[in-house]
């Protein structure tokens, strides 16, 4: 398989797409055209599932909740009960794999692919996959890397594909709801925003990595699963399932993990384009381990939702790290409900207006608009809002809406036009927070921080001997 070392993808980059449209292009069209006949013998879109443990088996389970899909194929590097086991045992006649490349060697089997791995083999499996033409979910961040982000972009659009990001958030009614808010104008036009994850991080166990190995558990495939990341030795609970997340080498951050849901109706609603600045603050960062708590101050070119030339966004990670509220008209005291932890008896009482756990704020000319994250924006000051008709909007299934998009019935909103972007944005605040308290200046179009090659070294990785990046 062809690759795009460090090197050359800049050189393709600054030179513009055509580099990239290789003669693989006119093989991928054809192959996809081919396989596209077979969509048409039963009508199903024929589904190969990579990653079937953890968020994977909620995609899976989603996805061929349409009965125009057929799961025709499952692939996981682990084949316990949890992860591949389960999804064999619903789906008895797909074909089983642990690796995604002699998945991929059987592409007539299957039209389409989701990718719900960790986040490193993002990138790897579905450029491969969009190679071949396939049509693709995969899960958010969309990318490891910017480089990888931008990437999948350009490919996806000169091969035609259908695509998706898993940020189901964004098919919810109350974030569509939000942004509906917002381009109707409820609260004027938007001066700023700050977006939170103020959770504590259950998944930051280490700073460093133990020099001793554990053993492997028979079932799990350690190679495959590093894939593209370097190597390192198998330790139980520090990375598979779930733990992966801490580690810079397969992850990026609370911001990574959060950004694609917290900031997309912020995109959306305010029709953000590339940042032109992006600045952090947060503790200086080790080798291996993300930070546990930042903010990354973005600037974005104003837009006609807008007030002014320019907007800045502002993110807070970390236990309890959000923005101060004063100013925004929010209520002094709040109703909370309690439960009493012996008799569990709910009782209500006024406390101290508190921001909630995870969401933004949208401060406005006429107003402040707070959407909480999975819940119904609210806006304030309640006095002035207090007999606002709130517009009432649907839920759109994000999964099948992509399967349905692929046999030519609709349209994605998160494809990866908008989530790669999107990605970008939320990855380029990843990197700032390797230099802290430093401005980074953002040339989009160059694909490259004006005067500053370390952090610009820092939108690409090194790739794993023997497991280039493939070329889409
Ligand atoms: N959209 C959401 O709300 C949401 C929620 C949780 C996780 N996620 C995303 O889903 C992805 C998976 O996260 P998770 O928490 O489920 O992780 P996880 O570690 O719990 O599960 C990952 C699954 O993929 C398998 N896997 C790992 N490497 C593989 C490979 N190379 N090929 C095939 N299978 C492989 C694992 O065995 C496991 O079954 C991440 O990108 C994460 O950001 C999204």
């Amino acid at each position: 398989m062809a690759s795009i070392d460090r090197r050359n993808f800049f050189r393709a980059s600054a030179a513009g797409a055509a580099f990239l449209a290789s003669a693989k292009y006119g093989f991928a069209k054809a192959e996809a055209a081919k396989d596209s006949s077979k969509i048409d013998v039963n009508g199903k879109l024929r589904l190969a599932a990579i990653g079937n443990g953890g968020k994977g088996q909620d995609d899976l389970v989603n996805i061929s909740g349409s009965p125009r899909v057929e799961v025709v194929a499952l692939c996981d590097v682990d084949e316990s009960k949890d992860h591949l086991g389960w999804a064999a045992e619903k789906f008895p006649k797909a074909k089983t794999f642990n690796d995604y490349r002699r998945l991929l060697d059987n592409s007539k089997l299957f039209d389409a692919v989701s990718v719900s791995t960790p986040d490193h083999m993002h990138a790897p499996i579905a450029l491969a996959a969009i190679a071949l033409g396939k049509h693709v979910f995969c899960q958010k961040p969309l990318t490891h890397s910017v480089q990888e982000a931008r990437l999948m972009r350009e490919a996806a659009k000169r091969h035609g594909i259908v695509t998706q990001m898993g940020n189901q958030c964004q098919s919810h009614h109350a974030y569509r709801m939000a942004v509906k808010l917002v381009h109707d104008g409820a609260i004027g036009k938007v001066k700023e925003v700050h977006s939170w994850q103020a959770g504590n991080m259950d998944w930051l166990h280490l700073e460093k990595r133990p020099a001793k190995a554990d053993p492997v558990p028979k079932p799990l495939h350690w190679d495959l699963w590093l894939g593209v990341a370097p190597e390192r030795h198998y330790n139980k609970g520090l990375y598979h399932p779930w733990d992966w997340r801490g580690w810079q080498d397969f992850s990026s951050g609370q911001l990574g993990d959060f950004g694609c849901h917290i900031l997309d109706p912020v995109f959306m609603a305010l029709e953000l384009t590339a940042p032109t600045t992006i600045e952090a603050d947060a503790p200086s960062l080790g080798k291996e381990a993300w930070a546990k708590s930042s903010k990354v101050e973005y600037t974005f070119p104003g837009t006609r939702r807008t007030t002014g030339n320019e907007i800045t966004v502002t993110w807070y990670d970390g236990k309890d790290h959000k923005p101060n509220h004063e100013g925004w008209g929010l209520p002094e005291m709040m109703e909370v409900e309690e439960e009493d932890p012996k008799s569990k008896k709910k009782t209500k009482k006024n406390v101290k207006y508190k921001l909630p756990g995870a969401g933004s704020a949208f401060v406005g000319e006429k107003g402040t608009m707070i959407l909480e994250h999975w819940a119904e924006p609210k806006l304030y000051p309640e006095e002035k809002f207090k007999d606002f008709k709130m517009p009432q909007m649907e839920d759109i299934n994000h999964y099948t809406s992509w399967a349905h998009a692929c046999l030519g019935d609709g349209t994605t909103t998160s494809n990866f036009d908008y989530a790669g972007p999107l990605t970008e944005t939320v990855l380029l605040g990843a990197v700032a927070i390797r230099f802290p308290k430093e401005q980074l200046l953002w040339d989009s179009e160059a694909l490259q921080f004006t005067h500053h090659a370390d952090a610009t070294a820092r939108l690409t990785k090194k790739y794993r001997k023997g497991w280039p990046l493939p070329k889409a």
